[in-house]
């Protein structure tokens, strides 16, 4: 349990851990290749050592020096083993599309969270690439065997960054051509490490066609996680100023900057840049009167880990907001909708859980009071955003969750744990 104070005012600069979804990537990619690469600012939260133990299990060697990894990639992958995905449905996913592109076969388990996760939204699509994955349930344990892959074109119903990048690992070593089309866009961190590793692989619109490639290591440095640094934003836009330094911001993204424009919250972009074929820029907020706005299925995968501060800000908004076409927060570390909308309220808001999203009737204010993470992190670290904001203060039951994917959240923000 930890004490959060309400201020007056929050300001500073602040230098984010690296992207979450880039690390994971970084860290598989080079784990599967023939060659070593060196991977800066990567972020070593639960979920990338989760990764990191798992590349390890199949025979991958990751020295570990603060936040640089060396990664020597394996040449034989080990079988038969059992991997421990921990949290990470990122970890799970991705890596039941690398293991059936290795064809070796292996089994994926993960902790109660990640095993209450769907997980026949991976098997269904690999399956018909030929691929051998069986569920527990439609859950995890996963069980992979070792299979032929061919080519097939695939359209996923939900757009799932995690779904595709599988599709598109085992593709690396389908024969023929694997194309994934999606409903929107989701980030397309993967596709441009596999094309930066030299995979044949053609982007249009929304399809991803990958062509059976070999790969060669990459040196990554990885930007700043949009997803982490939003907590900071927010605080600027609710507080005070805030300047997020080096943050990812790739289209796929950016979400939360247009809800932020909707808002009408102040921000700007300086020191823009390209770093191993992502954009980073700086990011200033300042506090900025909100007014209330509508989200729908299109805007969602763009903001889909910011959509619980999303709705918190609208709570501190003037009038009524609509977030709809959101229902992957339903199937997220905990059911997304759910958890906060019991947030809000809790802090005094008045907030309706929707089947897709939510209501939320913004008071400007919020009282304050308990906040329950359900141990997921995000839902933790919007809590925190809340009750600095609010009238009161009050207090997170379980703080330790944001290990998961910013371990110094709490030392950002200048909080002390125990
Ligand atoms: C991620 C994709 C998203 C996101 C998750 C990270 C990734 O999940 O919620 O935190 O790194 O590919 P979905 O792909 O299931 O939407």
């Amino acid at each position: 349990m930890v004490r959060i104070s309400a201020r007056e005012r929050f300001d500073g600069e602040f230098e984010l851990p690296g992207d979450k979804s880039i690390t994971h990537r970084a860290i598989m990619l080079n784990s599967g290749v023939d060659g070593e690469a060196v991977i800066t600012n990567a972020l070593m939260g639960e979920d990338c050592v989760s990764t990191c133990r798992c590349m390890r299990a199949l025979g991958a060697k990751i020295d570990v020096d603060g936040n640089t990894l060396r990664v020597k990639g394996a040449t034989a992958f080990r079988r038969g083993m059992e991997l421990d995905c921990g949290n990470s449905g990122t970890t799970m996913r991705l890596l039941t599309g690398f293991v059936a592109g290795k064809k070796i076969d292996a089994k994926l388990y993960g902790d109660a969270s990640l095993s209450a996760r769907p997980m026949g939204r991976i098997a269904e699509p690999l399956s018909a690439l030929g691929a051998d994955v069986k569920t527990t349930d439609g859950h995890a344990p996963l069980f992979v065997a070792p299979a032929a892959l061919h080519g097939a074109e695939i359209s996923l119903k939900i757009a799932s960054a995690q779904v595709k990048s599988a599709l598109l690992l085992a593709g690396l070593s389908a024969d023929g051509e694997v194309a994934v089309t999606e409903p929107v866009k989701s980030r397309d961190h993967t596709e441009r490490m596999l094309k930066a590793m030299g995979a044949d692989l053609q982007i249009d619109g929304n399809t991803a066609t990958i062509r059976r490639s070999a790969l060669h290591s990459l040196d990554v440095c990885v930007p700043s996680d949009i997803s982490s640094a939003a907590y900071f934003m927010a605080l600027g836009a609710l507080k005070g100023k805030t300047l997020c330094k080096n943050v990812g911001i790739n289209p796929t993204r950016t979400g939360i900057l247009k809800a932020f424009e909707r808002l009408g919250v102040k921000y700007s972009l300086c020191n823009t840049r390209i770093s191993g074929g992502e954009a980073t820029a700086d990011i200033l907020v300042e506090k900025s009167d909100m007014r209330a706005i509508t989200l729908t299925a299109e805007d969602a995968p763009s903001m889909i880990d910011e959509l619980p501060l999303v709705a918190l800000l609208c709570a501190f908004a003037d009038g009524e907001s609509r977030i709809v076409g959101a229902q992957e927060l339903r199937v997220k570390e905990s059911d997304r909708i759910q958890t906060t909308t019991e947030l809000i309220r809790n802090l005094g808001g008045d907030c309706e859980a929707l089947p897709d999203g939510f209501v939320i009737r913004g008071k400007k204010t919020l009282a304050g009071g308990a906040v329950r993470s359900y141990l997921d992190h995000r839902i933790a670290m919007t809590g925190a955003v809340g009750l600095i904001a609010s009238e009161n203060g009050g207090e997170i039951d379980t703080p330790e969750c944001c290990e998961i994917s910013f371990p110094d959240f709490f030392e950002k923000l200048d909080v002390k744990l125990r």
